[in-house]
């Protein structure tokens, strides 16, 4: 299986209820490594610009002003297919739907405030991780030309 990189997001519900430490484990129980990590506070135009590709959406102006609400966790995680694996750990975007021992179905309230974010594909992955981190920001664990 290929190694690969995916970006995930912690967001501020999550983080301001004191659950970084319980979602993190979670990554790194499933295999995944944190290879960069930092926290943050969104503007709204950081993101705006982040999830552009819901702009035309009607949940888009609750998605800017709920993600620049608060401080969010951003990390590159990586591992042997780190993007599917992550999502899998995540559980469906609505908690509703989240399958029983993942993030969004511990933690998640709500379609809109559901704890995490995670790339859903390799180009969402390499835009998204380049939106928060420069290349020496992320400390791998395998050699560049082993990465998917
Ligand atoms: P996320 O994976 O961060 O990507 C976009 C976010 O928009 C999504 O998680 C949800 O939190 C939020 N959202 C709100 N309503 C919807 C919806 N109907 N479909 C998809 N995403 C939604």
């Amino acid at each position: 299986m290929p190694i690969e990189r995916t970006l995930s997001i912690i967001k501020p519900d999550a983080v301001a209820k004191n659950h970084v430490g319980e979602i993190v484990s979670y990554f790194e129980k499933s295999g995944l490594r944190v290879a960069a990590m930092k926290m943050m506070r969104l503007s709204k135009a950081q993101a705006e610009q982040f999830y552009a590709v819901h702009k035309e959406r009607p949940f888009f102006p609750n998605l800017v002003s709920f993600m620049s609400s608060g401080p969010v966790v951003v990390q590159v995680l990586e591992g042997e297919n780190a993007i599917a694996l992550n999502r899998q750990i995540m559980g469906a975007t609505n908690p509703k739907d989240a399958a029983a021992g993942t993030i969004r179905a511990k933690f998640a309230e709500s379609i809109d405030h559901n704890a995490v974010h995670g790339s859903d594909s390799p180009e969402t992955a390499k835009q998204e991780i380049a939106f928060f981190f420069k290349p020496e920001d992320i400390l791998s664990y395998v050699p560049e030309n082993e990465l998917a």
